[in-house]
């Protein structure tokens, strides 16, 4: 008999018996020690909520807008890398999902699907997350890549330019597709809906990269690519051009300094996200909620903020909303439900979450987002 699913844990333990050890790992995993990792959930869970009653709480709605487009509840699902290995065609399948669910679905530039395979299965256009590489021809057909798919906007991921070091990757040798070790082999042979589906499909290495950068056409010289290819020279100057050629809407992911929050607004872009990368970057870092307050406090009337970072539930969105997010992203909360159901539960995880928000935007006595601010949450439980 397949399990009740109430919550998002249900979901991560499902999918940590489906998906093979190294990419389940790869998901559930921080850099170095992983305090910024759990100090993501800590700082969210230690918020709490003033309780409030009879108020009239009929006609409510989790609906909002993020750059100006129309979503059910401000969560858009958040780029991530091999999404494709969580289950065969994972970002078609949670493009899919997001779309009828109505809310932005962001596909990685280092996704399994390409731009053109999500394309090919949406009618409404996603987001596409731009990671900046050494070979600049390869970047600006990227972007116009994503132009021609119509994305919806450009996030452009600021806080990868080297590496933070996860030690499970490095022990589990993490690779696409896994390479044939006895230990892999002993692990996939417990994972056969996992096999089936990849037997299933033709996608199993970087979709974007693969036939489309120069001298990138087998395994190996695809992960000698992309170690090489990430550029350690980024900086605001090439924002100015990404942003010339992209022309369309832009979002700045990983922003965690008020310094670095007025420079992503002197770029012109339309939104930023605070964001420690799910803690998987700088080790030590604080969690994005603790800085929250202190960037929307900067530049909150300048220039929409956006928040990730340990979002396991509808509450913890709406702390987020509380403390001035006007749009949050999940990671993990997704790819454990894509990795448990495939489509299905991706569409579970929205659905949770969306009844989570909504049942606890009631319980403090308010039937809209746009009701709701700090005054929701007990001022002494609050990041400093
Ligand atoms: C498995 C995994 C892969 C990720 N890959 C990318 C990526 O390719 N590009 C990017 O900008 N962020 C990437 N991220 C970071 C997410 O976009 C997001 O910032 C983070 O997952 C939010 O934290 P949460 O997982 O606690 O929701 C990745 C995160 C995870 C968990």
């Amino acid at each position: 008999m397949s399990p009740v699913i109430t919550c998002i844990e249900d979901l991560r333990q499902l999918a940590r018996r489906r998906v093979p050890r190294m990419f389940y790992d790869y998901a559930d995993a921080g850099s170095w020690t992983e305090s910024t990792y759990r100090a993501n959930e800590a700082d969210l869970a230690a918020i709490k909520l003033r309780q409030r009653v009879a108020v009239d709480l009929t006609q409510r709605s989790t609906a909002a807008t993020m750059i100006g487009t129309p979503v059910a509840m401000p969560v858009a699902l958040a780029p991530t890398g091999l999404t494709g290995m969580q289950h065969a065609d994972g970002e078609m399948l949670a493009a899919r999902a997001a779309e009828a669910f109505g809310v932005p679905f962001t596909l990685s530039t280092m996704s399994i699907c390409s731009i053109e395979d999500v394309r090919s299965v949406t009618t409404q256009p996603f987001w596409f997350q731009l990671y900046v590489m050494k070979d600049r021809a390869f970047i600006e057909a990227l972007i116009d890549r994503a132009k021609a798919a119509r994305c919806g906007a450009l996030v452009l991921t600021l806080d990868l330019q080297i590496l933070g070091q996860r030690h499970k990757d490095l022990k589990n040798g993490l690779s696409s597709p896994p390479k044939p070790t006895l230990t892999n082999l002993l692990d996939l042979a417990t994972k056969p809906r996992w096999c089936l589906g990849m037997l299933g499909t033709k996608r199993r290495q970087f979709g974007n990269i693969v036939g489309h950068a120069k001298g990138v056409d087998s395994l190996t010289s695809l992960s000698e690519w992309t170690h090489a290819q990430f550029d350690p020279a980024l900086n605001w100057g090439d924002v100015e051009w990404i942003k010339k050629r992209w022309g369309g809407k832009l979002i700045i992911k990983g922003i965690l300094d008020e310094e670095d929050a007025r420079l992503a607004v002197a770029s012109g872009a339309d939104a930023l996200i605070v964001s420690n990368h799910g803690g998987r970057q700088l080790d030590g870092a604080e969690s994005s909620i603790a800085v929250l307050p202190r960037i929307v406090a900067a530049v909150g009337s300048q220039i929409e903020v956006h928040f990730d970072g340990g979002i396991r539930s509808g509450q913890d969105v709406l702390k987020a909303w509380a403390l001035g997010a006007r749009g949050t992203y999940i990671g993990r909360a997704f790819l454990y439900g894509l990795g448990a159901l495939g489509e299905a539960g991706v569409t579970k995880c929205l659905e949770i979450i969306q009844r989570e928000l909504d049942l606890t935007m009631a319980f403090c006595g308010r039937r809209k987002l746009s009701e709701v601010d700090a005054s929701v949450l007990v001022p002494h439980t609050l990041p400093r």
